[in-house]
C-alpha cells in the first residue's frame, strides 16, 4: 500500500511512521515526502530513510503569477500520476488544501490535528489549548487522526486521545506530552485505515 506523507516543519510525525514502517508497523510504504517549505526538517528524515521527496512552495507559484488553485491542482496531479496513492497522511501539514484536492483523493485523505474533535480547530491549537488552561478554563486537552474534508479539522475523527494538562505545566510540558501522544497515534491510524479500507473510510 502506497502512503503520501504531506510535512511543513520538523516532521517528528513523520519519523514515527517512518520508525513504524522499519518494524513492519505501517500496513504500508512510504513512498513520497511532500512539503511546502524548503526548510522543513523532515525533509532530512526522509532522505535518511531513503524516501524520495518533492518540495513545492506556494511562494514559488506566487511569485510566478500563479494562485493556490494551481498549486493545488499541480500537486495533486503529480501525486496521482507518480504515486496513486492508497493514503495522503497529513502529519503538520499547514496549508488549507482546495475541496478539488481533497475531492480528487476522496476519502483518502487523514490529518493529524493536536486537540479533540470539535475544538481548537485551526492553527496554534496547542498554544490556545494552555491558555485556555491557565485562564483555568480546560483541565485536559487530546489529538486526533481524522478523515479531511473541507472545513478545516472538521471531519470524522478514526482515533482521538484525551491529554490532560497538569499543574505546573508550562506551554513546552503539554506540548512534549502532546507530541508522545501524537507519535503514538498516528502510526495506528495509518494501520487501521490501511487494513480496514472502506468500512471506516
Ligand atoms: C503536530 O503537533 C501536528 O499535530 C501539528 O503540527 C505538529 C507537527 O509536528 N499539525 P511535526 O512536524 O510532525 O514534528
Amino acid at each position: 500500500k502506497n502512503i503520501v506523507v504531506l510535512i511543513s516543519g520538523s516532521g517528528s510525525n513523520l519519523q514515527a511512521l517512518i520508525n513504524a514502517e522499519a518494524k513492519g508497523q505501517l500496513g504500508g510504504r512510504i513512498a513520497l515526502v511532500v512539503s511546502n517549505k524548503k526548510a522543513a526538517y523532515g525533509l532530512v528524515r526522509a532522505a535518511e530513510a531513503n524516501i524520495p521527496t518533492l518540495v513545492r512552495t506556494l511562494k514559488e507559484y506566487k511569485d510566478d503569477g500563479k494562485t493556490r488553485e494551481d498549486y493545488d491542482r499541480d500537486l495533486a496531479a503529480h501525486i496521482e500520476a507518480t504515486q496513486a496513492p492508497d493514503l495522503i497522511v497529513l502529519a503538520g501539514w499547514m496549508h488549507i488544501l482546495s475541496p478539488a484536492f481533497i475531492d480528487q483523493f476522496r476519502d483518502k485523505i487523514i490529518n493529524l490535528h493536536p486537540a479533540l474533535p470539535g475544538e481548537l480547530d485551526g492553527a496554534h491549537a496547542i498554544d490556545r489549548a494552555y491558555e485556555e488552561f491557565k485562564a483555568g478554563i480546560r483541565t485536559r486537552t487530546g489529538i486526533m487522526v481524522h478523515h479531511v474534508i473541507p472545513e478545516v479539522d472538521k471531519g470524522d475523527p478514526i482515533l482521538t486521545m484525551e491529554i490532560p494538562c497538569v499543574a505546573g505545566d508550562t506551554l513546552e510540558t503539554l506540548e512534549e506530552r502532546i507530541h508522545t501522544a501524537e507519535h503514538q497515534i498516528l502510526p495506528k491510524a495509518v494501520r487501521l485505515v490501511l487494513q480496514h479500507g472502506d468500512n471506516i473510510l
